[in-house]
């Protein structure tokens, strides 16, 4: 347990406050953690008095009864219950939304450049930007897919989404991300999950920021089993931290948004929500440093699927088939012999949305930027470009290859990822993209 709590306040270079982030270590237990002693009532959760005059709130993240390896929930010791803000009232929001293109879906290979950081002054949640998605928060299942660009901090509003999980995965500009359960700072090749309901505000200490978000409508994320792996490797459990418990005892004149079924509202609230002053539970943010993970790939010859560098998964009620998988294309040393290294051309039954967070992605030889993003949907063809193949074809593995300054991922979902309306029409999407595979050339000697 966590005794001393985090309040350390950090002048950022706007001159605003961020604060410094301090971290539990583990995943999927149940954590402790005050920022004032004395204040997790002992052996029970809700006391008749609570400590230091504060109210006891349970945030349940799954049902009741869910088994008990899959239950999460936790208990909130706060300043004012969450119920208490105004009435809520429809918030249009042109570009973040569920509505995810209705009609007919193109087979096509698309791809984007970077969405571009705006000029005139925008936060986190103004600058959410909906790319593509399936299923949603009325069928618990499915997955947004969301970019991000902003340069300045949310100041005075909080949000929470009630429809889905949040995966952020930044690819410029460290985050603070402040929630009812602490602070988490977010830096590139990090990422941070913020589970629903939860309560925070997003700070740009960098000014200019960029990156993704996956959210997800189904079963919230987990590692996943290593089977024949064995006890250890892929994302290994200590290396997911959990904020420790700090708080907020503002008043003003604030606003709290939330996105609720597929829309967002907003609501006055004179006070900050982030006003936990204790929890415990496994309802709860965490970040993880996507260079901590341990690849694992082949030491003989062939391509492994790339199921190997799996991180997350959320799974669906089909054994084995993900709502959606997290995988990472992090640095690695090749080796494989007699053996086209980079992936080989493929379809899939599972729709992939890929996005390059550092460095160059080894299956493409340009036009796949860091902060860019592709869709290859169900059964579309898709593989390493032209010149990619060709230099790939004649090295030398002999030799091992190593793969450097790198770190790409991928969505990938059982179900077709639907692009959006605005994501097809964006000026940034590469409508040349398919010229990538035209230089292959028919290679067929039937008599050699
Ligand atoms: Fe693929």
């Amino acid at each position: 347990m966590a005794n001393e709590g985090n309040v350390v306040t950090l002048p950022n270079h706007n001159g605003s406050r961020i604060r410094q982030a301090g971290y539990m270590s583990g995943f999927g237990n149940e954590f402790a953690t005050e920022a004032l002693p004395g204040t997790l009532p002992d052996g029970r959760n809700s006391p008749q008095h609570v400590a230091h005059g504060l109210y006891a709130e349970q945030l349940s993240g799954t049902a009741f009864t869910a088994p008990r390896h899959e239950n999460r929930r936790s208990w909130l010791y706060r300043i004012r219950p969450a119920a208490m803000h105004g009435e809520f009232a429809l918030l249009h929001h042109n570009h973040f939304h569920n509505q995810f293109e209705r009609g007919p879906v193109t087979p096509d290979q698309l791809r984007w450049s970077p969405l571009p950081i705006p000029e005139t002054p925008v936060d986190f949640i103004d600058g959410l930007f909906t790319v593509a998605g399936n299923g949603g928060p009325e069928a618990g299942a499915g997955i947004g897919v969301h970019l991000y660009a902003a340069n300045q901090s949310m100041e005075g509003r909080f949000f929470y989404d009630a429809d889905g999980e949040l995966l952020i995965v930044p690819q410029q500009g460290r985050l603070v991300i402040a929630t009812e359960l602490g602070v988490m700072e977010v830096e590139p090749q990090e990422i941070a999950v913020i589970p629903r309901g939860i309560r925070f505000r997003v700070e740009l200490p960098d000014g200019p920021s960029r990156g993704y978000i996956c959210e997800n409508f189904g079963a919230f994320m987990r590692i996943p089993d290593l089977g024949p792996i064995g006890s250890n490797g892929l994302a290994n459990p200590r290396d997911f931290l959990t904020p420790e418990a700090s708080y907020e005892d503002v008043e003003g004149e604030f606003e709290l948004i939330a996105k609720f079924q597929g829309h967002l509202w907003r609501a006055d609230i004179g006070h900050s929500p982030l006003d936990v002053v204790g929890w415990h539970g496994n309802h709860v943010p965490y970040k993880y440093d996507l260079r901590k993970f341990n690849t694992i790939g082949s030491i003989s010859f062939d391509h492994p699927d790339p199921s190997i560098f799996l991180v997350l998964t959320s799974p669906s009620d089909t054994a084995g088939v993900g709502n959606m998988d997290f995988v990472i294309f992090p640095p690695r040393v090749l080796v494989a012999q007699d053996t086209f290294r980079p992936p080989w051309f493929h379809r899939n039954i599972a729709s992939e949305f890929m996005g390059l967070i550092h460095g160059a992605y080894d299956a493409k030889a340009d036009g796949f930027a860091p902060g860019g993003c592709s869709l290859h949907n169900c059964m579309t063809g898709h593989g390493p470009d032209a010149a990619t193949f060709k230099k790939a074809s004649n090295a030398d593995t002999a030799k091992p290859d190593f793969i450097t300054d790198t770190m790409a991922f991928m969505f990938e979902s059982r179900a077709v990822i639907r692009p959006t309306v605005q994501a097809i029409d964006a000026p940034y999407r590469q409508r040349e993209y398919q010229a990538c595979w035209a230089g292959l050339q028919k290679r067929f000697h039937p008599g050699t």
